[in-house]
């Protein structure tokens, strides 16, 4: 089995570490060796340590490498839409065996690597692109698939949850826990991808696609990212009893006229100490499946990093090259459902507000009275000293508001109309809450 390698970087050079280290127990298991034929990369001469690999197998040229008639499978760990599309493309429509961990492209335009690998008739396995070492993607693309699957909620983005965990546990800034990340090799080539939720938001879509057959894009998916969580927001979820989490979140649910529909969203939400999804610190990664027949499941591990990743990779290429020796091919795309994705404002959720007022009669019943107009019920109301309103505003007391389940197009206008209220100072902190009652 010839294997084209495109990209040679954290994950690539694991891919070729992990390829030379176990040769021999992966041929055993295909019933054929494994050889890489080529490495396609951006610079030949950069210094790529002590990585056990021929220089000679070094390219710049990915598309000659791909068209070679002696290659089986290519394995994409370049990251990008193009030119990785193009090179994916021209790969299945010729009968290749694909392999890859880009969930950017994946989500922006998996429909056009599906149709080409039907054209050619050919595999295409992306285990790796969500969830790193998790096996995930199987699971639902095959286990599951006797089942019928209602929710999918998960922490699917390592460097994220890295900095969150680091800024809960000790305090740590934003900016020293993304550098810290970075140097792990958790982030994206553009750590942006991460903190403003893209590359989470990018996995939800793959998952709901998988979980709901049913082309689900990243343009369809409600993305919020971490960027403005601050450490006051943290301090106010431990006193609630609670953590701060990425989370995507991906769920059947029915529109006005009762027609099924799904709605997917990535965001920050407070979730409680005693919710398993709270325990899941560092760079790692943890999902939730809740399905009719098999109850809940729970998929844990590491979600980013080079040999994760390149484990996940690899578990993909002896699947296919298996099924290039014995001339079969693993299912098509399975999208027949076609669901409509519901919009974010018809999503059911719960918020955390906390806002500093002016300490005076009235106040609690003007701020109530906000919520009552938009048919938000409250479901605790706490006041403390406040965290400091402006100046002339008589702002002295910190309420903080916890409401219970409604559209989240209700619970927003509720915060516009409190930011516009004489009596409050500002909205210091807006939080969905999940995984409560
Ligand atoms: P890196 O940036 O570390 O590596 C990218 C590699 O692609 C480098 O070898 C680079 O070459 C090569 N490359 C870039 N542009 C081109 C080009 N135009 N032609 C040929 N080669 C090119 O990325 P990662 O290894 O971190 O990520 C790779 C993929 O895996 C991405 O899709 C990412 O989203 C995904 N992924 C990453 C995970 C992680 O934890 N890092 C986890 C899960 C998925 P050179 O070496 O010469 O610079
Ligand atoms: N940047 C990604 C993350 C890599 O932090 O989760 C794994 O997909």
């Amino acid at each position: 089995m010839r294997l084209a390698l495109l990209g040679c970087g954290t994950v690539g050079s694991e891919v070729v570490r992990l390829l030379h280290e176990q040769s021999a127990d992966l041929a055993a298991r295909i019933g054929a060796p494994l050889e890489i034929a080529g490495i396609a990369v951006r610079r030949v001469g950069r210094d790529r340590g002590d990585l056990p690999v021929d220089p000679a197998l070094f390219t710049t040229d990915p598309l000659g490498l791909i068209k070679r008639d002696d290659i089986d499978v290519v394995v994409e760990v370049v990251g990008g839409i193009e030119p990785a599309r193009g090179w994916l493309v021209e790969a299945l429509r010729a009968g290749k065996s694909v392999v890859t961990a880009n969930k950017a492209l994946l989500a922006e335009d998996g429909a056009a690597l599906h149709d080409a690998a039907a054209e050619g008739g050919a595999d295409l396995y992306y285990e790796a692109s969500v969830a790193g070492a998790i096996p995930l993607l199987r699971p639902l693309r095959d286990s599951l698939h006797g089942d019928r699957i209602n929710r999918v909620t998960g922490i699917v983005n390592g460097t994220t949850n890295f900095i969150l965990s680091a800024m809960d546990a000790t305090g740590a800034g934003f900016a020293e826990a993304l550098e810290e990340a970075t140097e792990l090799g958790y982030a994206e080539a553009d750590p942006t991808a991460d903190v403003e939720g893209f590359d989470a938001a990018a996995k939800a879509a793959i998952l709901a696609s998988l979980a709901f057959h049913t082309r689900v894009t990243a343009a369809d998916v409600h993305r919020e990212g971490i960027t403005e969580v601050t450490a006051a927001d943290v301090a106010s979820a431990r006193a609630m009893g609670c953590t701060i989490k990425l989370l995507c979140i991906a769920a059947r649910g029915a529109d006005a006229a009762g027609r099924e529909t799904v709605s997917v969203r990535v965001h920050p939400a407070m979730i409680p100490l005693t919710h398993p999804l709270a325990s899941v610190g560092d760079a790692f990664n943890a999902v939730f499946v809740e399905a009719e027949a098999a109850g809940q499941l729970m998929f844990y591990g590491r979600g980013a990093g080079g040999a994760p990743t390149a484990s996940a990779v690899l578990g993909d290429v002896v699947a296919v090259a298996r099924n290039r020796l014995a001339g079969a091919r693993a299912a098509s795309e399975s999208a027949y459902a076609d669901l409509a994705v519901r919009p974010m404002g018809e999503a059911l959720t719960r918020y955390h507000i906390s806002l500093d007022v002016a300490d005076r009669p009235g106040v609690l019943e003007a701020v109530a009275g906000v919520f009552a107009r938009h048919e938000v019920s409250i479901a605790t109301v706490r006041q403390g000293p406040a965290g400091g309103g402006p100046a002339g505003r008589g702002s002295d007391a910190e309420l903080v508001i916890v409401t219970h389940v409604a559209p989240d197009a209700a619970l927003a206008a509720t915060v516009r109309e409190l930011r516009g209220l004489d009596i409050v100072g500002s909205v210091t902190s807006v939080l969905r809450v999940e995984g409560g009652q």
